[in-house]
């Protein structure tokens, strides 16, 4: 076989990185169906720098001695029950997956690790807080996601491995091992999402390649994200909306402050209210991505008040018009058929979010010129539209006095055209069709 493949004494064969790349290419649809179709997952940021409300990288901004942090590994009692609630919550705001951070850079682990004494097992709470995780996701039928750090402030060699060989192996031979832990002993894990490589900059560097062999040779179903230097399979942009050239996934806190726990009144003004939350869910649908929206839980492991409001009425919404939102949709960016509206769409389907109720009981939709309107509809409800199209111009007549959407304000209308429809934006000055192909 060449130098392409190498066995490790003991250890499957190893595929070079353009084979592993092809190999994993090759199932990357399948494995993924159910992560494109989802849209919208729960971060879970919950650690010992919970209990400090000053954001999870307090350790270091602090310059904490890890003697003094690792007191914080006694006083970290989560309440029975709380876990339980978070996927609760999840599965009520309309999320299909969950990523809970089992081991942040501040190196304690939150599972009966044998590799890192330093966990929710042998300190604090004395249990196992991911099999209670897996155990909640699967109650509420959530796909499972680890967050795993590549970082280790508890860690001797985490610093020293950027210039001393030995550390360096023992290292990524160490976050070897935490994973391997992870990916053996609870069942079937559907996310593994790395993070911050550093120091190291390669993957080379994280032996990586060997790392997500064995992970995938451990869970051959599951997705890997893109921070352990490899692209695997998603891109994951932080804090912005921003499409990646394949499958992406936005990370946001739920406040544009913190991961970890702050004081939830005080975060309250800068947290997300149910439309915001709303029109990132439609800017990842039209461009293909999905939003991993973040809760930062209390110490003792309950949800802040910030989010409950918010993901309760984003997930009433989603009862009504997940439609819109959830199974394959068209890559359409930004599509603008109306001052006040934003779209998704599918096929010969265009959903048009109105975010604005307009006052004279009518909605002018534009720049539809290559298909025919058969019908249109409240999506929440079936209720038939009136509407006429005149050229390129679409007009919903006889539209209520009050928004018909009572949960977030934003009704979607479904029309349906007889073929796939084509936005081309005729300007003020029609002769000069800017040619656009937005659909
Ligand atoms: C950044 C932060 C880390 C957080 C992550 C979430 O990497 O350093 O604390 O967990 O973003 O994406």
């Amino acid at each position: 076989m060449g130098n392409k493949y190498f066995m490790k004494a003991g250890m499957y064969m190893l595929k070079c990185k353009a084979d592993y790349e092809a190999d994993i290419a090759k199932s990357r649809d399948n494995r993924m169906k159910w992560w494109r179709d989802a849209r919208f997952g729960m971060f879970i940021h919950y650690g010992l720098y919970s209990q400090l409300g000053r954001n999870e990288w307090a350790m270091a901004l602090e310059n904490y001695d890890i003697k003094e942090y690792e007191r914080l590994a006694e006083t970290f009692k989560p309440k029975e029950g709380t876990i339980r609630k978070w996927a609760e919550l999840a599965k009520k705001a309309g999320m299909k997956y969950m990523v809970l951070t089992t081991r942040h850079h501040e190196g304690f682990s939150l599972w009966d690790s044998k590799v890192n004494p330093y966990n929710s097992v042998n300190y604090g709470p004395k249990r196992d807080l991911v099999k209670e995780f897996v155990d909640a996701c699967r109650e509420f039928d959530l796909k499972i996601g680890f967050y795993s750090s590549l970082m280790d402030w508890h860690h001797e060699d985490s610093w020293k491995c950027a210039f001393d060989r030995e550390a360096r192996i023992r290292f990524t031979d160490y976050i070897k091992e935490l994973n391997r832990e992870l990916m053996t002993n609870y069942g079937k894990i559907d996310i593994l999402w790395y993070d911050v490589p550093r120091p190291m900059e390669s993957p080379e560097g994280w032996n990586s390649l060997e790392l997500n062999q064995m992970v995938r040779e451990l869970q051959p179903h599951i997705i890997i994200n893109d921070r352990s230097l490899l692209p695997e399979d998603f891109g994951t942009p932080e804090e912005h909306l921003t499409p990646g050239e394949k499958d992406w996934e936005a990370c946001m806190t739920f406040n544009g402050i913190s991961w970890g726990y702050i004081d939830s009144e005080q975060a309250k003004p800068y947290s997300y209210t149910p439309q915001q939350i709303l029109r990132m869910i439609q800017k990842v649908t039209a461009f293909g991505g999905n939003l991993l929206l973040n809760v930062g839980p209390k110490p003792d492991g309950t949800i802040p008040e910030e989010v409950i409001e918010p993901l309760t009425k984003v997930g009433i919404w989603l009862q009504e018009n997940g439609k819109a939102v959830y199974g394959q949709k068209d890559k359409i960016g930004n599509t603008n058929v109306c001052g006040i509206c934003n779209v998704t769409s599918e096929d010969k389907i265009l959903y048009v979010w109105d975010i604005i109720w307009p006052s004279n009981n009518s909605l002018v939709i534009a720049g539809i010129c290559n298909a025919q309107l058969k019908e249109v509809k409240l999506l929440k409800d079936d209720t038939p539209v009136d509407f006429i199209q005149d050229g390129h111009r679409i007009i919903l007549k006889n539209l209520p006095d009050t928004n018909p959407d009572q949960s977030v304000g934003i009704p979607v209308f479904q029309l349906e055209f007889d073929k796939k429809p084509k936005c081309n934006r005729a300007s003020y000055y029609p002769q000069l069709n800017m040619g656009q192909t937005f659909l």
